[in-house]
C-alpha cells in the first residue's frame, strides 16, 4: 500500500445522508481533505437489490480511487451491508476501505455483552441481516430486534423533523412491542441522526441511541494513526462534494445534513 498522509478521504452515500458522517469526520479531523460523492441519480439505495448496490458501490469506489483517496468510506448502511466485502476485494491494498456498520457493532462490547439491542434502517439494510449477524457473531448472548423503517428517509428529506408528523411516524414504528426492554437502539441509516433527539424522547431517554457519525470518525482516526496517515498539514479548505444528479432541493438539504454551506457539483457519472 503506497499511501501518503496528504491524500484525501473519500466518502460516498446514495445521497446526502452520508454528510452526517462527513460532518463528524470534519469535526474530529479538521486537517483532512474530504471528497464526497452522493449518488443522487440512484437514490434511494434502500429499495434496490443487493447486486445493483454492489455495482454502484464498485464504480463509485473507482472514482474515489482515481481522485487518489487514501480511504474509501462507505457512509451508507445499505451499501455497507451489501457491498463492503466486494469493494474491499476490488480495491485491494490501493486504499483503506471502511464501512459504517463494523465500528458501531464493536462499540456494543462496552454495553455488557448481553441484553436486548434494537436496530432500525432501510429495507435493504434490515433484510440483509448484516447487523443481526455481526452482532450475534461477536456477542452471542445479545438479542437483536431489527425493524425496517422505510418512511424515515423520505420523511426527513421532506423536512418533517421534530414536528407532529415525524412524531406520529416514529411512534408508529417504534411502539412495536418487540422493542420493550432494549438498552440500545442503533440508528442503522445515515439519515437518522437528524431525528435522533426525537427518538431519544420517544424512549423517555431510557435507551441509548447510537449513530455511526462520531463512532466511525474515531475509528477512521485510529486507522489513519496506526498507519501514520493522519494529515499533519491543513488540506481541509478544499473539500469537494459531487452528486450524480442535481436539484436545488439537494443543495438545500445538504446544508441540513452537513450543518453548513456545501457546494454540490454535478457529475455526469452514469450518463
Ligand atoms: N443513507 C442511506 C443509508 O444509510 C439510506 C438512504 C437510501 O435508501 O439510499 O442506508
Amino acid at each position: 500500500m503506497n499511501l501518503s498522509a496528504d491524500l484525501p478521504i473519500g466518502i460516498f452515500d446514495s445521497g446526502v445522508g452520508g454528510l452526517t458522517v462527513a460532518h463528524s469526520i470534519k469535526s474530529l479531523l479538521p486537517k483532512e481533505k474530504i471528497i464526497y460523492f452522493g449518488d443522487t441519480f440512484h437514490l434511494p439505495y434502500g429499495d434496490k437489490s443487493s447486486k445493483t448496490v454492489r455495482y454502484y458501490s464498485r464504480k463509485i469506489s473507482d472514482f474515489l480511487l482515481e481522485k487518489s483517496c487514501k480511504t474509501i468510506l462507505i457512509a451508507c448502511n445499505t451499501a455497507s451491508a451489501s457491498a463492503f466485502d466486494e469493494v474491499t476485494q476490488h480495491i485491494g491494498d490501493r486504499a483503506i476501505v471502511m464501512n459504517v456498520v463494523d465500528p458501531v457493532v464493536s462499540l456494543l462490547g462496552g454495553k455488557g455483552k448481553n441484553g436486548k439491542v434494537g436496530v432500525i434502517g432501510t429495507k435493504g439494510t434490515i433484510n440483509s441481516g448484516t447487523y443481526r449477524d455481526k452482532i450475534t457473531r461477536r456477542f452471542p448472548s445479545m438479542e437483536v430486534i431489527s425493524k425496517a423503517t422505510p418512511l424515515f428517509v423520505p420523511m426527513i428529506e421532506e423536512g418533517f423533523i421534530d414536528d407532529d408528523i415525524s412524531d406520529a411516524i416514529i411512534h408508529a414504528y417504534l411502539s412495536d412491542r418487540r422493542f420493550a426492554g432494549i438498552h440500545t437502539l442503533i440508528l442503522g441509516c445515515t439519515h437518522y441522526p437528524l431525528i435522533r433527539r426525537q427518538i431519544e424522547r420517544f424512549f423517555k431517554d431510557e435507551v441509548e441511541v447510537i449513530d455511526s457519525g462520531n463512532i466511525v470518525a474515531s475509528e477512521l482516526q485510529r486507522k489513519l494513526q496506526e498507519r501514520d496517515l493522519l494529515n499533519p498539514e491543513n488540506g481541509s479548505d478544499k473539500h469537494e462534494f459531487y452528486v450524480s444528479d442535481y436539484t436545488e432541493f439537494f443543495d438545500m438539504i445538504s446544508r441540513m445534513f452537513f450543518e453548513e454551506e456545501v457546494h454540490l457539483e454535478k457529475l455526469d457519472f452514469w450518463t
